[in-house]
């Protein structure tokens, strides 16, 4: 229980700490509202996308609504609103791989995870997006893990790509743990 609380006033205390970051870029930003979708480009770019807290923060800066603001980046889909997780999963529906069954991937990911295309897991281990084709078409379908390509995938196979992830984490985990120095006992 207390883990939790802590992971999750991390992850409060690392938003905080980006809202800060764009509050602080802001003053140097031009004001001009036609620079917006720049703006907003920038500080995706930066921190790997846009809290929405960072929208408030933009709107005050060009003297506009937080509304406007928020319907002109949900009008682009360049632009996402969670963060990425630490591993995040692309699923190609670019033509080769809709028709090889993409869709039906995307939706065990979703299934498999809880999330919707376009979120991140609360503990931000994971975010599903959908990807245009990535230029693999012969091994259709698709999905991209972190820099990983994995070909083929099939219903059955998303389970196993989770597994591999979290296999990899404990052994991560395991090997940290012994690394770091024993505390209190000297
Ligand atoms: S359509 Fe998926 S790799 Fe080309």
């Amino acid at each position: 229980m207390s883990d939790r609380c802590d992971h999750d006033q991390e992850i409060d205390l690392e938003e905080q700490q980006i809202l800060a970051a764009i509050e602080a870029a802001l003053p140097a930003m031009p004001t001009d509202r036609h620079q917006l979708i720049p703006l907003l480009q920038h500080i995706q770019g930066t921190h790997g996308y846009l809290p929405l807290g960072g929208i408030a923060l933009v709107a005050r800066h060009l003297k506009m609504a937080a509304s406007k603001v928020y319907g002109v980046a949900t009008f682009y889909n360049q632009f996402r609103f969670n963060p990425p997780g630490r591993h995040p999963l692309k699923v190609c529906l670019g033509t080769a791989c809709h028709v090889k069954g993409g869709e039906i991937i995307l939706e065990n990911f979703s299934r498999r995870l809880g999330i919707a295309e376009g979120e991140t897991t609360k503990d931000r281990e994971y975010s599903l997006e959908r990807v245009a084709c990535v230029g693999c078409c012969a091994l259709a379908p698709v999905v991209m893990v972190g820099e990983k390509t994995e070909s083929y995938v099939t219903p059955s196979k998303v389970e196993g790509i989770i597994t591999e992830i979290e296999i990899q984490n404990e052994i991560a985990e395991r090997a940290k743990e012994k690394h770091e120095p024993e505390s209190d006992t000297q």
